[in-house]
């Protein structure tokens, strides 16, 4: 069983990927949309939030778990590996820093997330850490999480806040953006036409699903897959079916 989290809609993304390449394995994916945004709160409190609900999933039965938020994965991912030793845990931003490395030419990658994301260097330890020659500029981008939750994928008002966040980022001459938070495949068709055709623009679901392909998985589980979320609303519904291209059935619960 794979325990999937994100602070609302945008792990979904990442349950694509993985249901793309293991359509098979069962899924119980966790959206904290009561507590959400997570990309502005402290590393004390991404910490309690990721904690608690790797408790819920581990209780549920999983012992693969995917933090499928960039906010979570940079702040809380060291902390609920040493907390859970038992469960093995994989991140979005080790697969981000991993996909855009491979994909840059000219060693010049941009990455955008939330405030907490940006603000703990993590993509710019990784990256470097990686390889020391590749030079990342970053910029958080915080509307855009409201945006995507708001559905406001196609709108005018979201290409021009767009435009203004990625500015200095195109004068950077990038070859690569990584989309450093989970909500932001959503926005892929916006943010792709802002950054024009010399940039590549990707994602961490594909490279973590093709982690999680490379390990053994739990097998022996009821293969439905479950969907909860800290607070429902139809607007959310409606929005995981679209990322999914399917409606699935989700429950509200208090962790
Ligand atoms: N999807 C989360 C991420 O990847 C961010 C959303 C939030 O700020 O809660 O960072």
């Amino acid at each position: 069983m794979i325990g999937v989290f994100d602070s609302g809609v945008g792990g979904l993304t990442v349950v694509k990927e993985i249901k793309k390449i293991l359509p098979d394995a069962p899924i119980i994916y966790f959206g904290d949309t009561a507590r959400l945004p997570y990309g502005n709160k402290s590393q004390e409190t991404i910490q309690k939030f990721s904690s608690e609900i790797a408790e819920f999933l581990k209780k549920k039965g999983c012992r693969t778990i995917v933090i499928a938020c960039n906010s979570a994965s940079a702040l809380a991912a060291d902390y609920l590996r040493e907390i859970y030793p038992d469960l093995k845990i994989y991140d979005v931003v080790s697969s981000g820093a991993e996909a855009a490395v491979e994909a840059t030419k000219n060693k010049k990658i941009g990455v955008i997330g939330t405030t907490a994301t940006i603000n703990s260097s993590v993509y710019k330890k990784k990256i470097s850490e990686l390889d020391p020659e590749i030079e990342v500029f970053t910029k958080a981008c915080p509307l855009f999480v409201h945006l995507v939750e708001e559905n406001w994928i196609k709108r005018p008002e979201t290409r021009k806040i767009a435009r203004t966040y990625l500015r200095e980022l195109k004068l950077n001459k990038i070859d690569t953006l990584l989309l450093g938070c989970t909500h932001y495949p959503l926005l892929e068709k916006i943010i792709s036409g802002v950054m024009g055709r010399r940039t590549k623009v990707i994602a961490s679901g594909e490279k973590l699903a093709k982690e999680l392909e490379k390990t053994d998985l739990e097998t022996g589980f009821p293969s439905e897959d479950e969907y909860f979320v800290s607070d429902l609303t139809p607007h959310f519904e409606k929005l995981a079916g679209k990322i999914l291209g399917k409606r699935v059935k989700i429950l509200k619960i208090e962790i």
